[in-house]
């Protein structure tokens, strides 16, 4: 069966089974500050387990993909060393919300896998929680029990904490799970040893396929669990492995999923993957290499799609390292010194867009990116083969220091696995502790910038959530429901509330969150310096909590802020069409940032915009606001509905059922911001800056209304300054006439600047005197730097046996320059160099130079006619 198939008949099965199918969310999460990617099916589904939200069927099912590398479930450096782990993988589920419990999750999962999927019953072992005394929790009889009725006790096996009680994270919805584990060794090795054994014991050929989880608990901040108000079925399938099992394959890697980017890999670096090898045998490393590529390759081209590129900071940080470890193994093992691995997207995006159309449509852009970052990162190890060459060299014994390495590492971006490769084949050693510590330090340092810690919810009024209602009104009396206390290193104490309804705008879209005021009865004021959404919850930040938290506040939303985030907001909307229209429908969004002062906005273009090309945009967008075009807004349209009448969908967005659409004239996009009213308020439109962020990724930023007034104002004062200056009112010829004049008069000075130094020279030759053998000159000059070196040049070439000693006041600035004759530099031993050194003192400064000229820069043109003097005794 083709993974394809197989994929399909997961969904089709509970679809029978009267569930929902769902899309799957994007990898990369924007929402949600406690994660950055998907790491698991259920993320998107959080707000219903904790009953922030209401699902439109509570049954649901998806493929999701996934990515495990980061925070709890980080599978980074297991990828590659064996035959099952991967950084991105898809996530077959299916869910109940207060729906089903554990009967029927237990019961189509053992349907599903072997009578639909047909799996030999005889290959496959399930696990239950076998209860935890620190927690107060006892076994998960009810589904031993479930299971007993279906499979053999020898087959049912008990797990702890660590197996069988899934969380997501340190806090939130939790509970324990049944695990699906098939062993699809040999039956000569399983005459060996029984699964039994070996379940949960990192065997490659023993492996977890299905994870059923039984969520009834809220893991809460101190750490105490208590009981969700329903319960509810999250189970999670690696898609991977469930086609290892039904291809009758031994790894991951064999199955259909992998195989055609692998024979790609062989292909263009002519290698040869190995099923059997192993990553400790010196042959293996190239097979470990080419799943290393094939996997990673999958995971940054699936973040790109969804509109995560690599950086230096956050996520697109994380992208960057995945992206590196695929190069670097291709720089090692397969001896690849170009980029190859953008080729493979080709093949990748043929095999997966039927499943995950992003790919295709997003195929050059994630091609440009990849192939730009290949180029940079092997530059960046070339340079870092040539600083650790040095390392070597400088180190004494044969031992290299933890810090150095980790200077590589955290300062070149050179891997530290490489350093120690290179390192031992040249007989060195790597201080592994060290570096080890250093990271850590580092790593140290970056969690206390960033940590958060939050208390539990003080809950004041139950489901009171009719959320934002902020689009018709800026003030409006809010009951606060539910409130905490955070603590975060970065802004230290604050308080999160959240209120019955609010006028305030949550950080989305690009657009920031709204701040204001709350107004208690007793008059006081308690100002909101952020709104965010987290969990489906619009969540208001202050410094202080109100007094009467429990009374009817009045909130208010600062209005001239909001208006100028509107006016940005909805210039950007129609900046996106007039991009699209000028310079093609290639243009993509690809980042946003909508603040009340400017708009930033990322996008796919392939060159430089050109400035006919922004003038043209803002002509474009400049006429759209002098047509004063309504706002027409819709709030609850289909999803499908909007995208038939034309309305820009974004990749990596995740979109409900029914959006909300923003129109003025032609320009329609799905949106969830705030605008103006008329695109005439926006008053003007200016563009500010073009540059590059990333290959084939441009920005723009620009100004409107306050901001762009201002923006001619200043202008237009620096313009009358001008004038005024240059006394005329065509400034441009005026300023390129004093150019032109500027160039001849410089040639002039340079032809007399010349004259005079011949006339000089003609002059001193008479003025040496003989000291020691020694023809002696030292004088105070009228002459910059280059005329002293010129001159000092000349009379070397016309006289022998000379010691020249040049003083100058240039504009309060000191220069002594020495000249010796090369005779004398080799046969006297003297030295311009230490010679200008020593007298530096008088001039207050120093310089140095070569033995037969040097010159010394000094802050005290007064002590120059000493430094001369004293350069006679010197040479006396
Ligand atoms: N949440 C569980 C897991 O990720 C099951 O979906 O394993």
């Amino acid at each position: 069966m083709k993974s394809q198939e197989i994929r399909n008949q997961f969904l089709e099965f509970f679809k029978s089974k009267k569930h929902s199918i769902v899309p799957s969310a994007p990898m990369v999460i924007k929402d949600d500050p406690t994660l950055m990617f998907t790491n698991a099916g259920m993320n998107q589904f959080k707000e219903f387990f904790l009953g922030n939200g209401i699902p439109k069927n509570n049954r649901l099912t998806d493929t999701q993909k996934c990515l495990r590398v980061s925070g709890k479930h980080n599978d980074l450096e297991e990828v590659g060393m064996d035959t099952y782990h991967h950084t991105m993988f898809e996530m077959l589920g299916n869910w109940s919300f207060g729906d089903y419990f554990k009967k029927e999750a237990i019961h189509w999962a053992w349907e599903l896998l072997t009578e639909v999927y047909g799996i030999d019953k005889n290959i496959l072992y399930v696990s239950v929680f076998e209860g935890a005394k620190d927690e107060n929790l006892n076994m998960d009889q009810e589904a031993y029990d479930l299971w007993k009725a279906i499979v053999p006790e020898d087959r049912i096996i008990m797990g702890n904490k660590k197996d069988n009680f899934w969380e997501m994270g340190d806090q939130g919805p939790c509970g324990p799970c049944s695990e699906i584990h098939v062993d699809i060794r040999s039956e000569e090795e399983k005459s060996k040893i029984s699964g039994r054994e070996l379940v949960n014991a990192d065997h490659p050929q023993v492996v977890e396929i299905w994870n059923l989880v039984f969520m009834q608990y809220n893991r809460k901040a101190n750490g105490s669990l208590e009981k969700l108000p329903a319960q509810h079925v999250d189970t999670g399938m690696g898609f991977e492995r469930l086609c290892m099992v039904l291809q009758g394959v031994k790894s991951n890697y064999d199955t259909d999923v992998f195989t055609p980017l692998i024979r790609e890999i062989e292909t263009i670096t002519s290698t040869t993957y190995d099923k059997n090898s192993l990553p400790t045998n010196p042959d293996g490393k190239v097979s470990v290499a080419i799943r290393v590529i094939a996997d990673h390759l999958r995971a940054v081209s699936f973040s790109i799609a969804d509109g995560q590129l690599p950086s230096n900071t956050g996520a697109g940080y994380v992208i960057r390292r995945i992206l590196r470890r695929a190069i670097r193994y291709g720089f090692t093992f397969l001896n690849t010194k170009e980029p190859f691995i953008y080729k493979l997207v080709e093949t990748l995006s043929k095999q997966m867009s039927t499943a995950f159309p992003e790919l295709k449509a997003q195929k050059n852009l994630i091609i440009n990116v990849i192939k730009e970052e290949e180029h940079s990162f092997l530059r960046t190890l070339d340079q870092g083969l040539v600083l650790l060459e040095n390392v070597i060299k400088n180190t004494k014994s044969n031992t290299v220091s933890g810090e150095k390495a980790f200077e590589l590492y955290d300062t070149f971006g050179f891997p530290i696995d490489l350093t120690a490769l290179i390192l031992s084949e040249q007989g060195y050693k790597l201080d592994e502790k060290g570096f080890e510590i250093e990271l850590q330090k580092q790593k140290d340092r970056s969690r206390a910038a960033s940590q958060i810690s939050a208390g539990d919810w003080e809950v004041l009024l139950e489901n009171n959530t009719e959320g934002f209602i902020g689009y018709d009104q800026l003030t409006t009396e809010v009951r606060v429901t539910q409130y905490r206390k955070v603590d975060s290193k970065k802004d230290g104490e604050l308080y999160q509330l959240v209120f019955d309804k609010t006028p305030f705008y949550p950080e989305g879209g690009g657009q920031v969150g709204d701040k204001g005021y709350l107004e208690v009865p007793n008059g006081d004021v308690v100002y909101i310096v952020d709104t965010k959404k987290e969990n489906n919850l619009i969540i208001h930040f202050t410094k202080n909590l109100p007094k009467q938290i429990d009374q009817p506040l009045k909130a208010v939303v600062d209005s001239k802020q909001r208006t100028r985030s509107a006016s940005n907001h909805s210039a950007t909307h129609l900046m996106h069409q007039g991009l699209r229209a000028i310079l093609g429908t290639h243009v993509e969004q690809k980042g946003s940032m909508v603040h009340s002062g400017y708009l930033r906005f990322d996008f796919s273009h392939f060159a430089k915009v050109s400035n006919e090309e922004l003038k043209a945009v803002e002509d474009f967008v400049n006429a759209r606001i002098r047509e004063q075009l309504p706002l027409e807004e819709r709030r609850n349209i289909s999803f499908d509905q909007a995208v038939k009448e034309g309305a820009m969908a974004l990749f990596g967005e995740k979109y409900g059922d029914t959006v909300r659409t923003i129109r003025f004239g032609e320009s329609m996009e799905l949106c969830g911001g705030t605008h103006v009213e008329n695109t005439g308020n926006i008053w003007h439109f200016k563009i500010t800056s073009e540059s590059a962020i990333a290959a084939g990724i441009r920005r723009i930023e620009a100004i409107t209304g306050d901001a762009a007034k201002e923006y001619f104002t200043t202008q237009s004062e620096s313009y009358n300054k001008v004038t005024s200056i240059l006394k005329t009112k065509d400034p441009v010829k005026a300023i390129t006439s004093l150019q032109e004049e500027n160039t001849s008069l410089r040639k002039q000075i340079e032809v007399l600047l010349k004259d005079k130094a011949k006339n000089l020279k003609g002059d001193l030759k008479s003025e040496f005197e003989e000291i020691n053998g020694i023809k002696f000159l030292a004088k105070k000059v009228d002459l910059d730097a280059a005329g002293i070196k010129d001159l000092s040049f000349e009379l070397g070439g016309e006289l022998e046996n000379i010691v020249v000693l040049f003083g100058s006041d240039q504009n309060g600035k000191a220069i002594l320059s020495c000249y010796i004759s090369k005779n004398l530099v080799e046969q006297k031993k003297l030295n311009a160099g230490q010679m200008v050194r020593e007298l530096g003192k008088y001039i207050q400064g120093g310089g140095g130079g070569q033995p037969f000229f040097a010159t010394a820069g000094g802050k005290k043109p007064e002590g120059i006619e000493e430094a001369l003097e004293n350069a006679k005794k010197y040479l006396k």
